[in-house]
């Protein structure tokens, strides 16, 4: 088993960059696991909305101690066991979480699972911190970028009018990137050794296969 990160990918970027469906697209190609973390913070905030614990409340260590957070074997979010992948999804859970990933504690948890998953390697690992902090020693690292106006128009046509103007998805999305680069806990930015891959002007088949010319060399690998 190697664990030295050549069966490693990591892809970082910003909210609605479109990382989630690329680094699913790209696992599949490589026959690797995906390890979505944004679904983890998710996963927690839900944990802490459902039990009205606060970001800065003293019950967050203790709800953290009582907290699991896994995948189930087809990919679906595990919160204490229970399959929450679309409740996760809310404006509510979204919100929350990215107040939630600035907490030291909060992060410091999540990313002792996050490495405990990747140890084996094969997996396609997607979020804010993947290549800079959870997985630094992987060899191949993707940072995928776009301009936030461009972000805001694929995410409204996603989600459809009644979660707001393309100006309020827009602004949601400034807000988070804000919160994401501005924290102290790890925040987004490429790794010294990440690709940069502007994607304002790609589809997300572009992105997929850009990522996949880089990495066709790790099915050689053998694991
Ligand atoms: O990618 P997402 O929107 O599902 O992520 C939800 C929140 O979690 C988002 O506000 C950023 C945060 N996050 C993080 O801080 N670090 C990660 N590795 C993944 C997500």
């Amino acid at each position: 088993m190697k664990q030295n990160g050549d069966n490693i990918v990591t892809i970082d970027g910003p909210s609605g960059v479109g990382k989630s469906t690329v680094a699913r697209r790209v696992a599949e190609g490589l026959g690797f696991s995906c390890l979505e973390t944004g679904a983890m913070y998710r996963a927690v905030a839900l944990k802490a909305i459902e039990a009205e614990v606060d970001c800065d409340s003293a019950l967050l260590s203790e709800l953290l101690l009582e907290t699991t957070v896994d995948f189930s074997p087809e990919g679906k979010v595990l919160l204490d066991g229970r399959d929450v992948s679309v409740l996760v999804r809310t404006e509510r859970v979204s919100s929350f979480s990215s107040r939630l990933a600035e907490l030291a504690e909060v992060r410091k948890f999540l990313v002792k699972v996050q490495r405990r998953i990747g140890e084996g390697g094969n997996i396609v690992a997607e979020g804010r911190d993947m290549g800079t902090n959870v997985f630094p020693r992987a060899k191949y690292k993707f940072y995928l970028d776009a301009a936030v106006t461009e972000r805001a128009r694929r995410r409204f046509f996603q989600n459809g009018p009644e979660h707001g103007s393309v100006l309020d998805v827009e602004n949601e999305l400034s807000r988070r990137d804000r919160r994401d680069t501005l924290r102290s806990e790890n925040p987004l930015r490429p790794a010294p050794d990440a690709v940069i891959i502007d994607t304002t002007r790609m589809n997300i088949e572009e992105v997929v296969s850009t990522i996949m010319l880089r990495v066709k060399d790790i099915s050689l690998l053998g694991n």
